[in-house]
């Protein structure tokens, strides 16, 4: 191994690389990883030792503060090549506000923008050969913090571990995409972690959507958990429906992430002219919309997912499949967005890095 020395990053470089055991065209997201993670350790009121080294399990205390009390956020976002081999971000910087914010909501610290991004760069830079041209092809990053500190005392911990893993990948969801609305369970409640992207707010999920799964659905769209009459979100993506000519999705609140995808729709469709609101949407107002016929699309957004569409919905027992469609709204934004995501369409936004 070599160690050099790069912008205060200690560099440690993977004696090999395992990329020629990867099978690029099959990938199962987020089960494959590159060489190289970037880390740095929150100690003595400050972060230190950024250090990029090869991908390898670590050691932990058993009493660290993560595995008992669940301090623990992370971000999802993607880098793109193009054709001239350039790597593209798109919209970092809100992925770094939302992990400080989530940072704060979680009694954690936050981490400078200059180190998240410099290591970041860096690490991309070491690992480029991972990032694959093409619609479809990304390289998912994982910036992730946990809590290190010893001890099981029920108090914020006083160490941290930022790490970012990067991890080749295609389409999140394979096929069709149905859905379950949430009459029960909830994901989030009203000055609760919802906007926060925090582990709880996943394994809170796994239990009511592996039920969802074995009736053939793969995602639930929760509901808000007072009334279970609003729509909100579903477990990895932010939700859109179209009514006639209108797209509507729920505001962001204390219950749900603030999307960058979201929002970045948000604004593709307003530049479209494309009619859009932000406002809440009532099941009712599904159950209505599909039985006389103005309900058109579903569709969730989101990093991972992209745009997915959703093909049918289940709500008290009864499935509802939306009608075949020939313009589809949420599969011109996708295209829109991985256009510009990969450059290879003018990008109006100044989204890409
Ligand atoms: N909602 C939840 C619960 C998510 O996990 C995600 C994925 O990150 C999103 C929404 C979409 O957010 P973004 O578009 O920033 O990836
Ligand atoms: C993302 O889209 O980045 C997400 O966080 C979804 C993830 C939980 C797989």
């Amino acid at each position: 191994m070599s160690t050099t020395q790069a912008n205060k990053i200690e560099i440690i470089k993977a004696p090999n690389t395992k990329i020629n055991e990867v099978d690029f065209d099959n990938l199962n997201f987020g089960s494959v990883f590159t060489d190289h993670l970037f880390e740095c350790d929150y100690k003595d009121g400050e972060w230190q030792n950024p250090t990029i080294k090869p991908y390898a399990p670590f050691m932990m205390d058993p009493s660290s503060r993560v595995f008992h009390y669940g301090q623990a956020i992370f971000e999802g976002m993607k880098a793109y090549k193009d054709d001239n081999n350039d790597i593209w971000l798109f919209r970092p910087d809100e992925n770094v506000k939302r992990f400080n914010s989530s940072a704060v909501r979680m009694a954690m610290p936050e981490i400078p923008e200059s180190l998240f991004m410099e290591g970041l760069n860096q690490l991309l830079k070491l690992d480029e050969a991972w990032i694959k041209k093409g619609l479809g092809n990304s390289l998912y990053i994982r910036p992730f913090m946990i809590a290190t500190g010893y001890g099981v005392v029920a108090n914020p911990s006083n160490e941290y571990k930022f790490m970012i893993i990067l991890s080749p990948a295609k389409a999140y969801y394979s096929g069709e995409v149905k859905v379950i609305i949430a009459e029960h369970f909830s994901r989030a409640a009203n000055g609760g972690i919802g906007a926060a992207k925090t582990a709880g707010n996943y394994a809170g999920q796994f239990y009511p959507t592996s039920l969802a799964n074995k009736d053939g659905f793969q995602q639930i769209i929760w509901t808000d958990d007072a009334t279970h009459t609003k729509l909100e979100e579903a477990g990895t993506m932010n939700v859109f429906f179209r009514i006639n000519d209108t797209l509507v999705t729920a505001p962001t609140s204390e219950r749900i992430l603030d999307g960058v995808t979201r929002k970045s729709i948000i604004a593709m469709a307003k530049k479209e002219g494309i009619a859009i609101e932000e406002r809440p949407v009532l099941v009712s107002e599904l159950i209505e919309g599909i039985k006389n016929g103005s309900l058109k699309e579903i569709f969730g957004a989101g990093t991972a997912a992209v745009v997915s569409p959703i093909k049918g919905f289940a709500y008290k027992n009864e499935y509802f499949e939306l009608p075949e469609i020939e313009n589809s709204v949420a599969l011109q934004l996708k295209e829109k967005l991985t256009n510009i995501q990969h450059k290879l369409a003018e990008d109006p936004f100044g989204w890409t890095v």
